[in-house]
C-alpha cells in the first residue's frame, strides 16, 4: 500500500498537537502536555471532490533536545505543515530556520505548509497575516491559518494536504 506521510514541525508549544487532536477528536486540551520523541496517527480525510484519503502523520516534539531526531522524520514526507505560534515572534523565526533546512534535506517534490496557529489571541497577535503569506510566497510554501482552540481553519488545513498529495 502506498503510504502518504506527512510530518509537523514547530518550536514547542506552537500547537502542532493540538491541531491533530482537533482534527481527529475534535477536542482542545487547555494544558496540553509536551510530546516526547515523535507521535503517530492515521488520518482518514475528506477530498474535495467527495471520498476520503488516509494520511499518515507524524507530530514531532518540538523542545530544541528533540531537534536532531526531525530529519528521521521529514526524510520521506510527503507533505509538511510547519507551525508558529502568531504571538510568538520566536516561534516565527524557527519555523523559517525549519523551511530551510527541510527544502535542504527532503524529498525534491515535499509540499510544506506553513501554519500561523492561535489565531484565536487577536490582541497578543505579533505575526501578521501579511508576514507570515509573504514569506509563505517567497519560500513556495502554502499557507494557513488556524485555531485549534476556536476550531478555525483545521478541516481546510487536512483537505488542502490531502488533496494536494492525492493529485500528484
Ligand atoms: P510540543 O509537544 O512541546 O512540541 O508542543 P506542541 O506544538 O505540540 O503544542 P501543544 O499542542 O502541546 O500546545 C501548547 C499549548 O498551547 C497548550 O497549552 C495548548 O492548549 C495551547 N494551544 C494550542 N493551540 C492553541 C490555539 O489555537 N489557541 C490557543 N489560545 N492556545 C492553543
Amino acid at each position: 500500500m502506498i503510504k502518504h506521510k506527512i510530518v509537523l514541525l514547530g518550536d514547542a508549544s506552537v500547537g502542532k498537537t493540538s491541531i491533530i487532536l482537533r482534527y481527529s477528536k475534535n477536542i482542545f486540551v487547555p494544558f496540553q502536555e509536551s510530546t516526547i520523541g515523535a507521535a503517530f496517527s492515521q488520518l482518514n480525510t475528506p477530498l474535495s471532490k467527495g471520498g476520503t484519503f488516509r494520511l499518515d502523520v507524524w507530530d514531532t516534539a518540538g523542545q530544541e533536545r528533540y531537534a536532531s531526531l526531525a530529519p528521521m522524520y521529514y526524510r520521506d514526507a510527503q507533505g509538511a505543515i510547519i507551525v508558529y505560534d502568531v504571538t510568538s515572534r520566536d516561534s516565527f523565526e524557527r519555523a523559517r530556520e525549519w523551511v530551510r533546512d527541510v527544502k535542504a534535506n527532503a524529498l525534491p517534490d515535499l509540499q510544506i505548509w506553513l501554519c500561523a496557529n492561535k489565531t484565536d489571541l487577536t490582541t497578543q497577535r505579533r505575526i501578521t497575516t501579511d508576514t507570515g503569506s509573504l514569506f509563505a510566497e517567497e519560500t513556495s510554501c502554502k499557507y494557513a491559518e488556524t485555531s485549534a482552540k476556536s476550531n478555525v481553519g483545521i478541516n481546510e488545513l487536512f483537505t488542502s494536504i490531502a488533496d494536494a498529495i492525492s493529485e500528484r
